[in-house]
């Protein structure tokens, strides 16, 4: 039986190009311009499975982007692990800033990644983590490695909210029972330093919108004497935070969990580097809430940012003009605890209490969902580490990460299983951003780890 080291360096120009493929077909999910795009990748995925040696593959339709659900099953009693991955990509704009273009996929080497990378838009986020668990698959089914049962559920929509995933899910709990999930679709510390995400933030998205005067205006006639809903959309804004970057709005930190210091300097003890942070993107100076650390800020603590603003003239030149509306797409991350629905209530009746009576205001909410923390004490945590250890030569550290990934938390409710997050990205992948890459190093550890993962889970599940 040829080992997994061997299998990859064999095969690895293959699963290199199979993964370029993949990475062709632009599957964005965010804009029906798309769609045909994200139906063709669901197909692609199913194949990749069937050949790879599921024994059951199924495009499941949903009332969204279907879900590619594929299995094997050797013994029902033996333990079974649930992939979960995502096809869908973010969108690629501004497409104007990629060095090229992001559905064509070019391999280059970087600073962080010598052995090279592939550079398009979901490499690393989600296509070429997920596709990992596939070719691990391949070389568990190809050459008799399988130790367990194995059900792969790849969904389209997770980059706009997951919500037919919910729907399906909770609609197919017996046919997606298992006794853990496994995700990559996360980050590690660095190439040398693995670490296993051990924990999300959850997620309220909300859109607002501020309307004045019922037309737009001539900002000579009119200025001075109305509401202008920029201004004032950008004075409510400002005043979401106090001096000390603490968010204002009335019982937003109710439920948050303060870590105890314990906690807190087992945490501090990850490597980080705040210079090496800080030149990674250009700033002079770091920021945010007083009283915690760049990676407590990012992590453990919940946020408020605006992610889009936009009303009035915006085109090339001067135009004189007070807008009738200004707009504002804003995201608040959560900590476990927090309660998405709750938060967006609270966050609504704050921002409509702020609004002078000279505008109106309206906010919709957007997707959201739950954080998500797990223990380090289960057999899943424990597989895993053990992975890391001997492939990488050194144990992972246990990381929360201020990611979200909403459907975790609804896995653990629905299909009461533990979710392990091996993530073999680096925060410099660039995901969401131009430019986005992931390394050839890191696809290929991970598709070395994950067979040892399913060795080890069975081993200690016994
Ligand atoms: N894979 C990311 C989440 C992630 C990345 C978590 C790195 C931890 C480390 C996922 O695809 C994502 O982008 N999630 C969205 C939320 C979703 C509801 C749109 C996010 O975090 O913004
Ligand atoms: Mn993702
Ligand atoms: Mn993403």
């Amino acid at each position: 039986m040829e080992n997994i080291k061997s299998y990859v360096s064999q095969h690895k120009d293959r699963f290199i190009n199979e993964l370029i493929e993949l990475l062709k077909i632009p599957s964005v999910s965010a804009d029906s311009a798309f769609s045909q795009d994200v139906l063709n990748t669901a197909d692609a995925v199913k194949d990749a499975l069937s050949k790879a040696g599921c024994e059951v593959v199924e495009i499941c339709e949903t009332p969204g982007y279907p879900i590619v659900y594929g299995e094997k099953m050797i013994d029902p009693n033996l333990p079974t692990v649930l992939v979960y991955g995502h096809y869908d990509v973010q969108p690629a704009d501004p497409i104007e800033l990629w060095d090229s273009p992001p559905f064509d996929p070019v391999i280059k080497t970087t600073d962080k990644h010598p052995d090279g990378a592939i550079f398009a838009r979901g490499a690393c986020d989600d296509k070429g983590q997920m596709y990992m668990h596939v070719k691990a698959l391949e070389y568990m089914t190809s050459q008799g490695e399988l130790p367990c049962n194995v059900k792969f559920m790849v969904e389209g929509e997770e980059e706009i909210g997951s919500s037919s995933l919910a729907w399906f899910v909770e609609r197919n709990q017996e046919k997606l029972s298992n006794n853990v999930i496994l995700i990559s679709d996360t980050g590690m510390i660095s190439n040398t330093q693995p670490s296993i995400t051990t924990g999300l933030r959850g997620l309220s998205y909300v859109e607002v919108e501020v309307t004045g005067p019922n037309r737009d205006l001539h900002s000579g006639l009119y200025g001075g004497a109305v509401a202008n809903p920029i201004n004032i959309l950008s004075k409510m804004i400002a005043s979401l935070h106090d001096e000390n970057n603490h968010i204002t709005i009335p019982g937003f930190y109710d439920a948050v969990e303060e870590l105890s210091l314990e906690e807190r300097a087992e945490m501090a003890k990850a490597p980080f580097s705040l210079e090496a942070y800080k030149n990674a993107l250009d700033i002079d100076e770091e920021y945010g809430e007083k009283g915690y650390t760049t990676n407590e800020r990012n992590s453990i603590r919940p946020t408020l940012d605006v992610n889009g603003i936009w009303g009035g003239y915006t085109g090339e030149g001067a135009k004189t003009v007070i807008a009738s509306k200004a707009y504002a797409k804003i995201s608040m991350r959560l900590v476990p605890h927090q309660e998405s629905e709750k938060i967006t209530a609270l966050f609504t009746k704050h921002f409509e209490s702020i609004a002078p009576k000279s505008v109106k205001v309206k906010v919709t909410p957007h997707h959201g969902g739950e954080g998500y923390v797990t223990p380090i004490d289960n057999i899943g945590y424990k597989a895993a580490n053990k992975a890391y250890t001997e492939t990488f030569g050194v144990p992972a550290i246990p990381q929360r990460s201020g990611g979200s990934i909403p459907i975790v938390a609804l896995f653990e409710k629905e299909l009461k299983s533990k979710t392990i997050l091996m993530g073999f990205g680096l925060d410099s992948d660039a995901i969401h951003s131009p430019n986005e890459h992931f390394g050839i190093f890191n696809y290929l550890k991970g598709i070395e780890t994950i067979p040892l993962f399913y060795k080890y889970f069975v081993e200690m599940s016994k």
